[in-house]
């Protein structure tokens, strides 16, 4: 068990090895013990965690804050108008002035080909651990929350469990590529076999497609790409339908800027028929669970008859990212000296 994680950043998940992965999963089992029994955890007493959110939240945010909050030390939520970004104030100015103040900073940027790079440059300048609450690649908190709910389903001997990540018709708004990434990248890694299905525009950043494939390899699980959201379903054990953007295609295609929300939105409106439906949910095995990491567009990306349904976890899941925080949290802010 490697427990040496004080100061380390949580950046993306390639950034832990799995042994330090297994550290955080066991943390956070014990801490959601404690949490259910009431008993005090109060591990980072009178810490202080800055959350700089770029972007809207509703889990990420509460998580983060109430995990602060029952390990003892307290949050504060942040937005770049409260703070001098607004007026340029650099990442790395940030970190080192933050530094100064408290114990950790958790930055949630997803703006494409900005968000990593912002969080690894304030990371770079900080002498605190920076944790990343969704950028454009990853969104780690995500993922090993998603990874801790699969295991408390299924066991931790997930070798040939057929996992699937699926885009799915979502007409609001172009949804960043950091969640599919982050578990094609983090679940290999653990025995999973992971399929992730997507129209044909919708190809993800090809350092996670690499990042998956080399994982598989390594690890004798498998990763298959395809363009049939049926066929991705079949024989499933987890069905993990989302929607994202064609951030990526965008780029390849080198549209320009200011045309890229048109074009993306039309492209969505293509496949609306990539939904996760009750048919749909009949073609995987009989014991598969339907996830999302939410919000959900509910009637466009699922029927309510799957989110409500016997087979979804979407709010164990989602209770599973305090859990998993508080982890990260406790690991990386404190611990021994
Ligand atoms: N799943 C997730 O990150 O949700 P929020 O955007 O509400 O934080």
């Amino acid at each position: 068990m490697k427990t040496m994680l004080r100061g380390k950043d949580w950046i993306e998940t390639v950034d832990w090895s799995v042994e330090e992965l297994e550290t955080v999963l066991e943390v956070s089992s014990d801490l959601k013990k404690r949490f259910a029994l009431g008993e005090p955890h109060r591990l980072l007493q009178d810490k202080t965690l800055f959350m700089m959110f770029f972007e809207q939240s509703t889990r990420t945010r509460n998580s983060t804050e109430a995990g602060m909050t029952q390990l003892g030390g307290h949050a504060h939520d942040l937005t770049p108008d409260k703070m001098q970004i607004s007026h340029g104030e650099t990442p790395k100015d940030t970190g080192m002035v933050l530094s100064r103040y408290g114990h950790g900073i958790a930055i949630r940027n997803c703006f494409y080909g900005v968000g990593n790079k912002y969080i690894r440059e304030v990371a770079h300048h900080s002498s605190i651990p920076v944790i990343n609450l969704q950028c454009d690649v990853d969104h780690p908190c995500q993922s090993i929350a998603d990874l801790m709910t699969i295991r408390e389903k299924f066991g931790s001997n997930l070798r040939g469990t057929k996992f699937v990540i699926s885009w799915t018709y979502a007409p609001a708004y172009a949804r960043p590529l950091s969640v599919p990434q982050g578990l094609i990248t983090l679940l290999p890694r653990f025995g999973l076999d992971v399929t992730l299905a997507h129209p044909p525009e919708f190809n993800l950043m090809p350092r996670t497609i690499e990042a998956a494939k080399k994982y598989a390899k390594e690890s004798g699980s498998k990763f298959e790409i395809t363009h049939d959201m049926d066929e991705s379903f079949k024989d499933a054990v987890v069905l993990y339908p989302k929607s994202w953007g064609c951030h990526q295609y965008l780029e390849d295609q080198k549209v320009p800027e200011a045309d890229r929300k048109k074009i993306g939105m039309e492209l969505i409106a293509k496949y609306k028929n990539w939904v996760c439906t009750e048919r749909r949910m009949k073609l995987g095995k009989k014991e598969a669970v339907y996830m999302h990491p939410l919000p959900a567009d509910r009637g466009a990306e699922v029927e309510d008859a799957v989110i409500d349904g016997p087979q979804s976890i979407v709010f164990d899941q989602a209770e599973n990212r305090l859990h998993t925080v508080k982890a990260i949290q406790a690991l990386t802010m404190g611990g021994r000296p």
